[in-house]
């Protein structure tokens, strides 16, 4: 499987950043990635490189996400899907961690390294620690031929296109896409009935169309990152499918504006990080309408009685928010996919009020192939 990217995928087509070209491709991003493979006929998806038969497929105990940064992120939205969809306990750990510590390498366990490069050496190196003792590894990457896509068994392409953007957008959205592929597959082969398939393709095609809805937000959310541009340092919660969600805007925050942010599970708000709570410190609070919607908001009283500014992303105007980004409802399974969105250009737009180097952020580089 080849796919030749002409020239005009790295014209800025009108942008001034490749940060926000690559933003504002989301919607047929994730047209490309879910092109092809759906199968409406069986509720479920082929995925042709994956080399994982039925019988395989069945036989995995446990499944280990392995990746770094955004990718790492996408990888714990990844295990949240495969946990929910497919009911296999599935975990996501930076690829740089596991490959340190003399990991326990199970053969029942289907390892997955995630990459938008291909290249990250610690990602690499910990497919080859898992290959050396007899894994089977799976990629979910992006650059079609590169080493991570080599050295793995199988695999699922994610198809974002090229993403020159040293911070990653597209491709972490379009690695979650790939991810959900991967876990309605994986759940249509065990225990996820024909209407939950179903229901999770209705929910997967919906998907452009919402980011295009999102993305017709953005002068509202540039409006709003005027506005926090001012934050000493910034608080990201949610918890389950709201966490994951968290820590990817935080990273991005740091990595595009230089402001510091820390993400915490919501619940773990009381046991230290309320301490920081304060007008300068606003939090970021990621509350989809699921069943943890009522405790996420007890989350948000506790904030606003130690002062705190609110920023909610949520299905619905939040009333204890000081504002509220609404995105639209998609299948629970799903929304983490489309929460992130609003908080790339959030980070987009509270660099460029700060006047930073957007695509080129000091001290990172796109893809880190040294230890
Ligand atoms: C670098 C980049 C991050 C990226 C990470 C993993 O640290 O600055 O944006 O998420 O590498 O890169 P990969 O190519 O493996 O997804």
């Amino acid at each position: 499987e080849t796919v030749e990217w002409a020239a005009e995928s790295y014209d800025m087509g009108g942008h001034d950043t490749y940060m926000h070209k690559e933003i504002a491709e989301q919607a047929d991003a994730v047209d490309r990635v879910l092109r092809g493979r759906i199968d409406d006929r069986f509720a479920t998806v082929h995925l042709g490189g994956l080399n994982l038969d039925a019988r395989e497929a069945r036989g995995v105990r446990r499944v280990k996400i392995l990746g770094c940064g955004s990718a790492y992120h996408a990888g714990m939205i990844g295990a949240q899907l495969i946990e929910e969809l497919a009911r296999i306990p599935a975990d996501a750990e930076p690829a740089s961690e596991f490959r340190y510590r003399n990991p326990v390498v199970d053969p029942d366990t289907l390892y997955i390294a995630v990459s938008q490069s291909g290249e990250t050496y610690d990602t690499l190196a910990a497919v080859q620690e898992l290959k050396r003792k007899g894994a089977r590894v799976l990629g979910v990457v992006n650059v079609v031929g590169s080493a991570i896509a080599r050295e793995t068994d199988g695999g699922v392409y994610v198809h974002a296109g090229p993403e020159v953007c040293v911070v990653s957008t597209k491709c972490f959205t379009n690695t979650a896409v790939a991810f959900a592929l991967l876990a309605l597959h994986l759940g249509r082969i065990r225990d996820l009935s024909v209407a939950d398939g179903k229901r999770i393709i209705a929910g997967l095609r919906a998907l452009p169309g919402q980011i295009a809805e999102i993305m017709a937000e953005e002068p509202r959310i540039e409006k709003l990152a005027g506005e926090y541009a001012q934050a000493r340092s910034m608080m990201f919660v949610g918890r389950v499918r709201g966490y994951p969600v968290a820590r990817e805007a935080s990273l991005k925050l740091k990595e595009v504006s230089y402001i510091h942010a820390e993400a915490y599970p919501a619940s773990e708000l009381k046991h230290g990080p309320l301490a920081l709570i304060e007008p300068a410190v606003p939090t970021v609070a990621i509350l989809p309408d699921d069943e943890l919607l009522d405790k996420n908001r007890a989350t948000l009283e506790e904030i606003k009685a130690r002062s705190g500014t609110i920023l909610a992303l949520a299905h619905s105007e939040q009333e204890k928010a000081d504002h509220t980004l609404v995105v639209p409802r998609n299948e629970p399974e799903l929304d983490p996919i489309l929460m992130g969105i609003p908080l790339q250009l959030f980070a987009y737009h509270t660099a460029l009020a700060l006047g930073r180097d957007i695509d080129k952020p000091r001290n990172l580089a796109k893809s880190v192939t040294v230890e």
